[in-house]
């Protein structure tokens, strides 16, 4: 229903008026109480009445800017329709939580949720209206920089966490003024260019997509995301942002999205250079016909669609279409009461960097922290223990992560400062910069770690290695590091390795070399103390690996749920006689680390796990019921994940497939029985048709504390009792 001020403001807007609301201009054209007529819009011929009828900015942001902004605008805008301000808050405004890959390693949606809540909090006071997240692309090649915006490898993982991103950014609809509207991103398939590299290519098939890269976007849809941004790739050969199907026939009919449709930063002009449309014109007219309802940086729109509404009646018809979606959006967020959303200097000082809000990034990251090894228990450490701390990412402030433009480095407590204040004999010695060696550095290092008991070594790469347009074709650690690392391993003293990371690495080496591995990815604000906890033994490191980490970087792409093939190998020593299987003749097709893998303080056992019914039907889900034990002498949390394979299918079915998990936490020779329940069409695949349904036939599942290693039982499913 279009309420009657929406219906009113059509019929007094202009067409340049509603044009104006499908343009996004960035934050340089709005100056306070000026505006900037450069670059872009000088050249597009575009003076100041384009500006003030400009209906979405991004990257402005803090309440007093925000409110001097509004006003301006609101001075100039005819019929007083407010400006909308959109930004990346991505996992965090000023309080920044551990990167969203690390949110996925929680398998935890509330933690997500919360990093959400609060992010939305924040940002809220802060004048923002929309966020540009969660990014919900299924991600499968570290090669890959933007692996670390993603929560997973997994359609199942990432639509849960999709979910958890909706509802905290959002809240529960209507949005209050303490929520934000959520764009869910890159529509679609973003996370799986060629070769990892930066804008490439996509080419997977539709079957592929739907069965695979689609569920998180729907998930996020059906969580009542407000908005969907396009992405830059191509799909099923036709770029993204101009491909009709994707748009009208996938997004709009079968998904039933009602809101705006935003294009990526100058995707529309970059439909040029994908060689899909002639010149800036014949894009502006792809994107619209497309459903694309605000173009953002590229003013295709700005520049030609007057012109069209003019020559074609159907151009005129989606101008009304885009603009009133945009309307009906700012009336959501409540603009037309409030335009300036509450905002004031005390709320916003009040609400920002709380220590409610500072305990809860440090929670996330305790939470979403994965310990891939420790021998001999060399975790957790006794506070007196005299230790050597060395490494690039030892004593920085860049622990953030990308993606973090209103965090600060420069105030963010080092891992360093935070260890200091639980274990008292400590000596810091970087020894080598993230990819620059001294010797001399590296010598004063290893002669201080001569002197302790034990070393921690915390390597890795900066922020501004991971994140957008950071691919790379090397997933090692640089060598200066590895060095490091091999001249501490021979000391024969206990090697804890800290890994801060945004994306899966190869660290065949570094898990050789080390007694143990943790890995902080970017933990936030408030890493430090987090990782001081889990050091300790204060916390448990209770995060779970979202993706697959290889071997090697031939590996790649590498994930759990793969297909069989029809050579596989069996897993023993007859596939080294034969040839001529799908595996590789220099590495074992195994990752270093499987997926939902982490250890934990506890030791963790399965007894007597029991599925009930036998025969899942539409009225009766999977339901899994186990008995966990912690056996160990240590406090500890588990991830129990729940795992389906369908033996016969019409098309071909991964070896396993995520389908529930739970996070649990267990004193020492503590039991408790768990439930895990699969809904019946959830259990559904896609079709070779490319329709969704769920099979009937036998079925395995599989329970277990990680990808690889799980325990099977039959099962069978009916289509109707
Ligand atoms: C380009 C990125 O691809 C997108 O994720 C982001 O939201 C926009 N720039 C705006 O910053």
């Amino acid at each position: 229903m279009i309420s009657k001020n929406i219906q009113d403001l059509m019929k007094q807007m202009t067409i340049e008026e509603k044009i104006g609301q499908l343009l996004q201009l960035s934050a340089d054209f709005f100056q306070g109480d000026n505006v900037a007529i450069t670059g872009p819009l000088k050249e597009a011929h575009l003076g100041e009445a384009a500006l003030y009828s400009a209906g979405s900015v991004l990257g402005i942001s803090g309440a007093k800017t925000v409110r001097q902004v509004q006003n301006n605008y609101l001075k100039h805008s005819r019929l007083g329709i407010p400006l909308l301000f959109m930004a990346d808050v991505v996992h965090g405004y000023k309080t920044i939580f551990p990167i969203p890959l690390a949110l996925g390693a929680s398998f935890d949606p509330q933690v997500m949720k919360t990093a959400s809540t609060i992010a939305a909090k924040e940002s809220a006071a802060g004048g923002i209206h929309i966020t540009f997240a969660p990014m919900v692309d299924l991600v499968r090649d570290p090669r890959w920089g933007r692996v670390m915006e993603s929560t997973s490898e997994d359609p199942y993982l990432n639509s849960v966490m999709a979910k958890a991103a909706v509802n905290g950014f959002q809240g529960t609809l209507p949005l209050d003024q303490e929520h934000i509207a959520a764009c869910v991103k890159h529509f679609a398939a973003y996370g799986a260019p060629e070769a990892g590299r930066e804008y490439n290519t996509v080419d997977i098939s539709e079957w592929r997509f739907r069965e695979q890269y689609l569920p998180a976007y729907a998930a996020a849809i059906e969580a009542q995301a407000l908005l969907v941004m396009t992405s830059f790739n191509t799909l099923f050969g036709v770029p993204a942002t101009v491909n009709q199907h994707l748009m009208r026939d996938i997004l709009r009919n079968e998904l039933q999205f009602h809101g705006v449709l935003i294009s990526d930063w100058d995707a529309i002009g970059e439909i040029i250079h994908h060689g899909v449309a002639g010149d800036l014109q014949h894009a502006a007219d792809l994107a619209l016909k497309a459903g694309v309802d605000i173009d953002m940086m590229s003013f295709a729109y700005a520049k030609y669609l007057t012109k069209a509404a003019v020559l074609d009646t159907q151009i005129e018809q989606l101008i009304n279409e885009s603009a009133q979606r945009i309307l009906i959006l700012k009336e959501q967020l409540g603009l037309f009461n409030d335009p300036y959303r509450g905002l004031s200097d005390k709320r916003e000082t009040e609400v920002t960097l709380t220590s409610k809000n500072l305990a809860a990034a440090q929670a996330a990251a305790e939470q979403s922290m994965v310990l891939l090894k420790n021998n001999h228990h060399t975790l957790p450490l006794n506070s007196a223990t005299a230790i050597s701390l060395v490494g690039p990412a030892a004593d920085t402030g860049d622990i953030l992560g990308s993606w973090s433009w209103q965090g600060d480095p420069e105030k963010t407590e080092t891992i360093a400062a935070a260890l200091a204040k639980q274990f008292s004999n400590l000596t810091v010695t970087p020894g080598t910069q993230y990819h620059h060696l001294q010797l001399s550095k590296l010598d004063d290092a290893v002669n201080a770690s001569r002197q302790q008991e034990a070393i921690i070594a915390v390597l890795g790469l900066p922020a501004s290695e991971s994140g957008e347009a950071t691919s790379v074709t090397d997933i090692k650690l640089p060598t200066e590091q590895l060095m490091l690392l091999r001249r501490l391993a021979k000391l024969n003293k206990p090697l804890i390795t800290i890994v801060i990371t945004g994306r899966p690495l190869d660290l065949t080496e570094v898990d050789a070399l080390s007694d143990a591995v943790l890995l902080a990815w970017f933990p936030g604000s408030r890493g430090g103390a987090a990782i001081a906890n889990v050091l300790s033994g204060k916390v448990d490191p209770s995060g779970r690996l979202p993706m697959t980490f290889p071997r090697n970087v031939g590996q790649v792409p590498i994930y759990y749920n793969a297909y069989n093939t029809g050579r596989p190998i069996a897993g023993t020593p007859a596939d080294d006689e034969n040839k001529y299987l799908s595996k590789y003749i220099d590495s074992a097709n195994s990752p270093l680390y499987p997926f939902g893998f982490g250890l934990s303080y506890g030791d963790f056992t399965i007894s007597d796990w029991t599925l009930s019914p036998q025969s899942v039907s539409p009225d009766q889900p999977l339901m899994v019921q186990a008995t966990i034990h912690n056996a160990g002498n240590h406090a500890g949390t588990t991830v129990v994940q729940l795992y389906t394979h369908q033996t016969i299918g019409e098309t071909v079915q991964p070896v396993k497939q995520l389908q529930a998990f739970k996070k649990i936490s267990l004193a020492a020779d503590q039991t408790q029985t768990i439930t895990l329940t699969v809904p019946y069409d959830q259990l559904s695949t896609i079709h070779a048709d490319l329709h969704r349904a769920t099979d009937q036939g036998n079925y395995t599942a599989m329970l277990g504390f990680d990808s690889a290693h799980t325990a099977s039982q039959p099962f069978t499913v009916v289509t109707h009792q």
